[in-house]
């Protein structure tokens, strides 16, 4: 669109304050100045492999078997089904935001144009903290599958270089040396970064359809009894670690039963992150109005299918009571007598997560650059490279945090903080959408939420009920980081915004 042709009234409508909202023309214009401009290079196809490669990580090859064992047994298969459900309503609400707003930053950029300064303020200081604190987690995992292959051949790293196990600290080093060497190949170029995803997304379908058609040989009938284990206390821990809804409730913390299903899934959520992400990638898509809700829709349905055929044949392989919780697909064809299969299953899933990794710092170093071009963040942080066409510096910077805090991090408490998070930006994408229909109805959106305002009604709600089966103390950590983003925004942000 041009700045000569006129503009409508939502535009002209401008907010004062920490509520003022970017209009949706100004950030479709802002895409354009030649030095802030991403390159348009992805097609639907590429943006259906770029989510199949975020979203297939950490979460099945890792979490299926620790919340089998210790949430809800068999029935693990029920927790994916619900989180492909919340994800789904999430996902008919970002298709139509994405097709309305093809510009970096995905949620944040939508409630830029929505809700106002502070709300989009508010959801970009999450999905940094989603995008970061998930990149770290999974490359920690990719380190602990690399340390379990190297181990096989006898190599073993010095153990302060390990990472941190069991209370023990090292410094995690391969995790460290990998988001470093993605971040490289982010600064070079999306079309390069998206020729290497395709390679590994197709390595990782490969081993993931092989432990479904493989392992299906393999199952047991009797592993499936009870398919919901009956609900048992949980002595571990204070109530700090028991999911919020059952201490609000005054429910004694427990596991397993159909609550246990309900926490199973709040955890295992973490196995769809990164569908919304594709949504960051919109401005650099060459038809996004068509090809974004495409690309997001896809990957969600493939790996939906794909986890619950893959949590349905591991619990069917080996009795809950006796999953693996570090590298529960691998072990499963171990115990049952199949060192091959679990090998190459432990391959593909280390050459798997690094292209999660490397497209939650593709999303986050988006988010950065979308936030630095509006004047929140110090404005040096949105200049493009001028050879490669990428945002180099807020890629470099995001990257090198990120690879100190892999260094230092431990997966477990990480991997709730990111649900949280995520699932609040669930919340506000959905309230956005219902808020600016009724604010630019005039808007062209070449894809339609259906029946709003239920769905997105509804996407609120069960995202809300999964954020409240997770832990207190997770509500807590991020709770202090949000307060954290909140003073940051009135100490520099405020000031430095570009929206008059
Ligand atoms: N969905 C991604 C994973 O499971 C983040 O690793």
């Amino acid at each position: 669109m041009s700045t000569s042709e006129q503009r409508p009234l939502g535009e002209r409508r401008g907010k004062r304050g920490v509520f003022r909202t970017k209009s949706v023309e100004q950030s479709i214009r802002d895409t354009e100045e030649p030095e802030h401009a991403l390159k348009k290079s992805l097609t639907a196809l590429d943006l259906t492999v770029f989510g199949v490669g975020v979203v297939i990580g950490t979460g099945i090859f890792v979490l299926t078997g620790k919340v089998a064992k210790e949430n809800a047994g068999p029935s693990v298969a029920l927790a994916f089904v619900l989180g492909g459900i919340v994800c789904g309503l999430a996902a008919l609400c970002y298709a139509e935001f994405a097709s309305t707003v093809p510009v970096a930053g995905s949620a944040y950029t939508f409630s830029y144009a929505s809700l106002g300064e502070l709300p989009a303020w508010i959801i970009g200081w999450d999905l940094i903290l989603e995008l970061a604190l998930g990149c770290a987690v999974v490359s920690v995992g990719w380190s602990g599958y690399i340390q379990s292959l190297m181990d096989n051949v006898g190599w073993h790293l010095p153990v302060a270089l390990q990472g941190t196990h069991e209370g023990r600290f090292g410094f995690d080093l391969l995790a460290c040396i990998l988001v470093l060497v993605l971040t490289s190949i982010l600064v070079l170029g999306m079309k390069l970064s998206s020729r290497v995803t395709a390679v590994v997304v197709a390595v990782k379908v490969t081993v993931v359809l092989i432990v479904i058609i493989v392992g299906a040989f393999f199952i047991t009938g009797s592993n499936y009894e009870p398919f919901i284990p009956k609900s048992q206390g949980t002595t571990a821990g204070s109530d700090i670690q028991a999911p919020l809804i059952q201490l609000m409730f005054g429910f004694s913390p427990s596991n397993f039963g159909i609550m246990g299903i309900f926490s199973a899934a709040a955890v295992v959520f973490f196995a769809f992150i990164g569908f919304d992400i594709v949504a960051t990638a919109a401005e650099e898509t060459r038809n996004p109005q068509r090809d974004v809700p495409r690309g997001i829709l896809g990957s969600l349905a493939i790996c939906t299918l794909l986890y619950v055929a893959v949590s349905v044949v591991v619990t069917g392989m080996q009795k809950y009571t006796e999953l693996s919780t570090d590298a529960p697909l691998a072990d499963a064809f171990k115990a049952t007598g199949h060192p091959f299969w679990a090998g190459l299953i432990s391959f593909g899933a280390a050459v798997g997560l690094t292209t999660v990794c490397m497209i939650l710092l593709l999303g986050q170093s988006r988010v950065f650059f979308a936030m630095s071009r509006d004047g929140l963040l110090p404005r040096i942080f949105s200049r493009v490279h001028p050879k490669y066409g990428t945002p180099y510096r807020s890629t470099i910077l995001l990257g090198v945090v990120v690879a100190v805090l892999a260094g230092f991090t431990s997966i477990d408490v990480l991997a709730e903080l990111v649900n949280i998070g995520t699932l609040f930006a669930f919340v506000v994408v959905a309230l956005g959408v219902v808020i600016l229909r009724r604010t630019r109805p005039d808007l062209p959106r070449a894809f339609r939420t259906p029946l709003v305002p239920v769905v997105p009604i509804l996407s609120v709600l069960a995202s809300l009920w999964l954020m409240l089966n997770l832990t207190a103390e997770t509500w807590l950590r991020f709770a202090v980081w949000m307060v954290v983003g909140v003073v940051v925004y009135f100490v520099y942000g405020r000031q430095h915004s570009r929206v008059p």
